[in-house]
């Protein structure tokens, strides 16, 4: 294993990669992991195991697997242990609506999860079905304790803010969060995935919920991961800060490499001009060494997209 540094000084040590496009949610603001069009080809456990292999040769460490939902996969239980399976692989953590989780909690744990983000950006019934299309707070607050019950720890809530929707709604899941022992992400709406107009009436300035956090917390750190700050509160929740638009400290401590639902390297959230073919040549039978390299050639065209 040797660790890999970008060209402009950036350290990789983790891989997200979707596994379908999917989903059984409607989110008005999905960004898609910044995939375009649509495509029905997707990765088998055993050549998600070869990449992931490759990319451990290079110091990633952490594998994060989303989607569309991941959860929809009938083999997801496959991909996870596949995943489990490479060598040098620390922490495999899943993003998840949480809607089927209660089903594959357990299983999900037993081949080797680690961890699961859950997708909750409100506690108000009305209020999830209008962001997400469908009326199933429920099985999501569901998911959130057979995660609980099953260890898969620790539990994170992602949170995206959204004007005038669920802003006032950050108290109530700060409690929430601390109740359940959970972590609450607050993110920044990124432009991907809805309309230039949609996103400026959506997106919210996180300023304010910041000076908010700022003055009920005990400590406040930062992560080496994007520099993302931790607000530690007196009623115990932890809350973690995501502001990844025009944040030029972000992205130059971005540690992430991404691999899309067909099977390409993909440099850059924001980005799909730069991606990196690699299902193509190891589905025609590619060395290891060729492999090896297309993962190289990917990690070379990483670039600040938010710059000084
Ligand atoms: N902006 C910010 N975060 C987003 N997510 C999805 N779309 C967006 C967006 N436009 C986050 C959600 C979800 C995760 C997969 O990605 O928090 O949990």
């Amino acid at each position: 294993m040797k660790p890999i540094i970008d060209r402009f000084g950036r350290q990789l040590y983790d891989l997200r990669i979707s596994v379908t496009q999917n989903c059984n949610l409607n989110c008005i603001y999905c960004h898609r992991e910044g995939e375009i069009g649509s495509t029905q080809q997707t990765l088998s456990p055993a050549e998600i195991h070869k990449i992931i292999q490759i990319a451990s040769e290079f110091g990633i460490h952490k594998v994060k697997i989303t989607g569309g939902e991941p959860l929809l996969r009938n083999d997801i239980l496959e991909i996870v242990s596949a995943i489990s399976k490479v060598k040098g692989i620390e922490d495999i953590s899943l993003v998840t609506n949480g809607l089927l989780l209660a089903e594959y909690a357990k299983d999900l744990k037993s081949v080797g999860l680690d961890r699961v983000n859950i997708s909750m950006d409100t506690l108000d019934p009305q209020k999830f079905k209008q962001i997400t299309g469908k009326d199933k707070l429920d099985k999501a607050l569901e998911g959130i304790e057979s995660a609980r019950a099953v260890g898969l720890n620790p539990i994170k809530i992602n949170t995206v803010l959204l004007k005038n929707i669920n802003e006032e709604d950050v108290p109530e899941l700060l409690s929430f969060s601390a109740e359940k022992g959970a972590i609450l992400q607050l993110i920044e709406l990124v432009s991907l995935g809805c309309e230039l107009e949609k996103y400026r009436q959506l997106h919210t300035n996180i300023d304010v919920i910041e000076d908010y956090l700022r003055n009920l917390a005990n400590k406040i750190a930062v992560r080496k991961m994007h520099k993302r700050r931790k607000y530690f509160l007196n009623n115990g929740s932890e809350v973690e800060i995501v502001r990844p638009m025009h944040n030029t400290e972000f992205c130059a401590n971005c540690s992430r490499i991404r691999l899309t639902s067909d099977g390409k390297l993909k440099p850059c959230l924001y980005r799909c001009d730069n991606l990196v073919d690699i299902i193509s040549p190891l589905r025609a039978g590619a060395s290891d060494k060729v492999l090896k390299n297309l993962f190289l050639a990917a990690v070379d065209l990483r670039e600040p997209f938010f710059k000084k």
